[in-house]
């Protein structure tokens, strides 16, 4: 179905209603992880409020046929850069279309005095990518993107050999939020900020507002008995995350794997991971994803306990001009 270019309207992404219809192109556009339109809202609610964020779709008269994001990136170090999120209906596809909506998220980045434009794409999305490239989006980081069939893959003996350490205490985040329930956020937090450091990224990592992680531990969409650590005493020394998606809870997603630096090549990050894969098995998860750059050693830690790669998440990159 062609796409009326001429008529193309841009309507802001601000309520609910909203997301239900953004959450309709967005869901048909992403290879892994839709979301619901009430959690895309809830992740807008909890957005910096310092930071310059916009939501839009494109509706050509008879239906909506982009939905994008255009976040100024508060996780980086780098001033002006901006990420654009472009989902597209699948058949409304076109290097017109593109154009006009990169056209507008471009307005918008210069409206905010942005420098450079950030676009991640999965390499199954091949229209996307020649388009990125054809409008000067240069390549850069790449994540494989990997996926373990836990229902079909035996842990047994991946536990057997490597137990989780004696003289560490397992915790999850719900039991520190009893433990501590004076500072536990800030504790999650501290870990989170000096794992974050050693990720590769494609701009520098800045450390988050406090009050911007927390939004995401207290959020509704978190399930903190899925958030692992080990602790030397009170002390965190390793973590790891999964989320079950919304839509198909058969599905889940790993989030960050980190150990202390001190703590390192003591196959901390492996056992509580194999544990974290015993939980997603036993929660019903068939297939749990996780996303690492190219050369981060976590890959190989995830290729040997059964993930195997499917697809690369690119990076493309450019300034606004
Ligand atoms: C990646 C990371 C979590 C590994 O934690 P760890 O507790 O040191 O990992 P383990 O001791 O369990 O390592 C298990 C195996 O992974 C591989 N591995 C881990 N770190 C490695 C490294 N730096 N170089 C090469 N191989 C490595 C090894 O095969 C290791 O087994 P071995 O020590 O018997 O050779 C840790 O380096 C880290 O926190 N990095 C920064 C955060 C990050 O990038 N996380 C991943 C984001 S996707």
């Amino acid at each position: 179905m062609s796409t009326n270019l001429v008529h193309l309207v841009e309507e802001p992404v601000t309520a609910l209603a909203d997301f239900e219809r953004a959450a309709l192109v967005r869901n048909a556009w992403v290879l892994i992880d839709p979301q619901l339109p009430k959690e895309m809202y809830t992740y807008m609610t909890e957005d910096p409020k310092d930071a310059n964020i916009i939501r839009f779709l494109l509706n050509d008269s008879e239906r909506d046929v982009a939905y994008l994001s255009v976040v100024q990136c508060f996780w980086s170090a780098e001033p002006g850069v901006y990420q654009v999120n472009m989902n597209f209906l699948p058949d409304a596809f076109s290097p017109e279309l593109f154009a006009e909506a990169l056209g507008r998220a471009l307005r918008h980045i210069r409206g905010f005095g942005g420098t450079k434009v950030s676009v991640w794409s999965f390499s199954p999305k091949a229209e996307l990518i020649q388009e990125l490239t054809r409008h000067g989006f240069e390549a850069g980081q790449k994540n494989p993107v990997s996926g373990c069939m836990l229902q079909e893959f035996d842990l047994e003996p991946w536990s057997a050999q490597y137990p989780l350490p004696s003289d560490l205490r397992l915790v999850t985040a719900a039991q520190l939020r009893d433990e501590f329930p004076n500072d536990w956020t800030r504790r999650l937090h501290d870990f989170e900020n000096i794992g974050m450091q050693d990720v590769p990224l494609p701009q520098p990592f800045q450390p988050l507002a406090h009050e911007v992680f927390e939004a995401g531990l207290l959020s509704p969409f978190t399930n903190l008995e899925t958030v692992f650590y080990l602790a030397d005493g009170e002390q965190l020394v390793c973590g790891t995350a999964f989320g079950q998606n919304k839509v198909d809870p058969t599905e889940a997603f790993t989030f960050l794997t980190t150990t202390l630096r001190s703590y390192r090549r003591r196959g901390l990050a492996r056992s509580l991971k194999i544990h974290a894969m015993q939980q997603a098995k036993s929660r019903g998860v068939r297939r749990l994803i996780t996303d690492n750059e190219e050369s981060n050693p976590m890959l190989q830690l995830n290729l040997a306990l059964g993930f195997r790669v499917f697809m690369d998440a690119v990076n493309f990159s450019r300034s606004v001009g």
